[in-house]
C-alpha cells in the first residue's frame, strides 16, 4: 500500500491549477493531513489554517459527523442518476437548505463547483426571461474586480484581466459596473466603507447605454473575496437592489465564499439584509470535503419554466453530478455539524475580536490597508516597485515556513480562517503575520 503522507518525489505531471508551477516544483508545499484547525505537511510540521483550504472548510477538518456520512453514503448508495430519476438525500438536502435561504429563495439546483454554479445562474436568467416571453433581455451585467469561476460565463461577466485576456470574445452581451474599491477615501476602514454608495449608479449608466429591457441579470459578491476582500459601501447593495427591481433585472448574489457563515449570518444576502433573486453557491456547502455547489432560486423564476406537457423536460440544463449522492451526505453531515456548533453565526460573536486583531497592524511595514468583515479579512501591501505580487507571495513562503497559512492575491494578504476558531488562534495568526512583515524586504 502506497503511504499517502510520504512527499511523491515527482512533481512534474501534475499541471496546477493557478499556481506558479515552476516555482512550486523548485520548492513545493505539501499539506499532507489536516484536523480541526490546523494541517500537517509530510514531514509532520503543523499549519495553522488560516484560510479555511481555499475558502471553503467553515467547519474546521475532519469533522466526525461529515466523515461518517460519506462513510456510511459509499456502502448504501454509491451513485444515482438525477436525470428523470431521483434519490432521497437530494431531496432531503434542498429541503434543508431551503430553510437555510433567505425567504423566497425557495428552490435549489446543484452543480459541482462554483464556476459551474455561476454558468448555471446565468443560463437560468436568461432562459428565464424567454420563458415569460422576453428574449431580447439576453444581456448580462458583472463588474470589475468580481471574480465568478473559470468557465465561459464566469470569466466574461468577472472582472479579472488576466483571467479573461486570453481566451478571445468569451461571450457576448456582458458589460460592467465599477468596482467600488476606494482607498483614497476608505483605506483602513473597519467594517463597510462609509463612502461610495453611488458607485450603484454606474449600473443605471450601463442601462442607459444598453437599455433596461436588452438585460437579463446582474451578477455580483456581496463581498468580493479573490480580487481582495473588497467590502460593498454601505447602502451600495441595496441600490443595487432598487435599480435592478425597477428595471425587471433579476440579481444575482455570488456566495461562493460569503455563503454558510462567513459573515456571520448564513448567507451576505441576510447579513445585508438585501436578498437578491438568485444565489449562487459552493465551497462551505460541503465543508470543501466534497466538490459540489448549489444554486437557489425564487419560486416566480422556477415557476416561469412549469408550462407545456408535463411529460416534457421544462429546462435543458444540468450535470451527470447534479446532487450526487455522496456529495448531499457530505453537505447533510456539514449542515448538521454548522448547526450543533452554531457555525453560521459565529463568526459575529467573533468579528469585533477580529477587527481590531487584524487593525492593529496598521502601522507596519508596507501595510497601505486594511479591510475586514465577518471572519475575513485583507491586508493591502504596498508593492515592489516593478515585481508585483514578489512582496506578498514572499509573505506567504515566510507564513508558511513559521506555520501559518494565509493566501494571497496580488501583493493583498486575504484570511478567511474556519469558523471554529478560538481567539488565541486569532492571536496566532495576527503575531505572524505581524512579525513577517516587519522582516519583509
Ligand atoms: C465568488 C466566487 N465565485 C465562483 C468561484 C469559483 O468556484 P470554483 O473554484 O469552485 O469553480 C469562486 C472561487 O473562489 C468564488 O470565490
Amino acid at each position: 500500500m502506497p503511504d499517502s503522507t510520504i512527499a511523491p518525489n515527482d512533481l512534474s505531471s501534475f499541471w496546477m491549477p493557478f499556481t506558479a508551477n515552476r516555482s512550486f516544483k523548485k520548492n513545493p508545499r505539501l499539506l499532507a493531513s489536516a484536523d480541526r484547525m490546523h494541517y500537517k505537511t509530510p514531514e509532520g510540521r503543523e499549519i495553522l489554517d488560516g484560510t479555511a483550504g481555499l475558502w471553503c472548510v467553515n467547519a474546521g477538518h475532519k469533522r466526525p459527523k461529515i466523515v461518517e456520512a460519506i462513510q456510511k453514503q459509499a456502502e448504501e448508495l454509491d451513485f444515482a442518476p438525477t436525470f428523470n430519476m431521483g434519490h432521497p438525500k437530494a431531496f432531503e438536502l434542498a429541503n434543508r437548505l431551503n430553510n437555510l435561504a433567505p425567504d423566497g429563495l425557495d428552490h435549489v439546483m446543484f452543480t459541482n463547483s462554483g464556476s459551474e454554479s455561476v454558468e448555471t445562474a446565468l443560463k437560468t436568467a436568461i432562459a428565464y426571461h424567454r420563458a415569460k416571453g422576453e428574449g431580447q433581455r439576453f444581456r448580462l451585467i458583472g463588474r470589475e474586480r468580481g471574480y465568478h469561476g473559470v468557465n465561459f460565463g464566469g470569466i466574461s461577466v468577472g472582472g479579472i484581466v488576466a483571467n479573461r485576456k486570453m481566451f478571445g470574445t468569451m461571450l457576448a452581451g456582458v458589460d460592467h459596473m465599477r468596482h467600488t474599491h476606494d482607498p483614497a477615501r476608505n483605506a483602513f476602514s473597519k467594517g463597510q466603507p462609509e463612502h461610495g454608495v453611488e458607485f450603484a449608479d454606474d449600473l443605471e449608466r450601463i442601462l442607459a447605454l444598453h437599455d433596461p429591457s436588452t438585460v437579463a441579470a446582474v451578477i455580483v459578491e456581496p463581498v468580493s473575496g479573490s480580487t481582495g476582500v473588497l467590502i460593498p459601501p454601505k447602502g451600495y447593495l441595496k441600490k443595487l437592489r432598487e435599480i435592478c427591481d425597477k428595471h425587471n433585472i433579476l440579481l444575482i448574489f455570488d456566495e461562493v465564499i460569503t455563503g454558510y457563515g462567513r459573515l456571520g449570518a448564513p448567507f451576505a444576502a441576510q447579513y445585508f439584509d438585501v436578498i437578491p433573486d438568485m444565489i449562487v453557491s459552493a465551497k462551505g456547502l460541503t465543508n470543501g470535503v466534497l466538490p459540489m455547489g448549489a444554486v437557489y432560486v425564487k419560486k416566480h423564476i422556477h415557476d416561469a419554466f412549469m408550462h407545456g406537457p408535463e411529460h416534457l423536460i421544462e429546462f435543458f440544463h444540468g450535470y451527470t453530478y447534479s446532487g450526487h449522492p455522496m456529495a448531499c451526505a457530505a453537505a447533510l453531515g456539514t449542515l448538521d455539524t454548522y448547526e450543533d456548533e452554531g457555525l453560521l453565526t459565529r463568526a459575529s460573536e467573533l468579528a469585533d475580536y477580529w477587527e481590531n486583531s487584524i487593525h492593529s497592524l496598521k502601522s507596519l511595514p508596507h501595510v497601505i490597508d486594511i479591510r475586514n468583515i465577518g471572519l475575513v479579512g485583507a491586508i493591502e501591501l504596498q508593492g515592489i516597485p516593478g515585481e508585483p505580487t514578489k512582496r506578498a507571495m514572499d509573505a506567504m513562503q515566510k507564513a508558511f515556513d513559521k506555520g501559518l497559512l494565509i493566501r494571497t492575491t496580488g501583493d493583498i494578504i486575504a484570511l478567511s480562517p474556519p469558523l471554529i476558531i478560538e481567539k488565541s488562534e486569532i492571536d496566532q495568526i495576527f503575531d505572524t503575520v505581524s512579525s513577517i512583515l516587519k522582516n519583509l524586504n
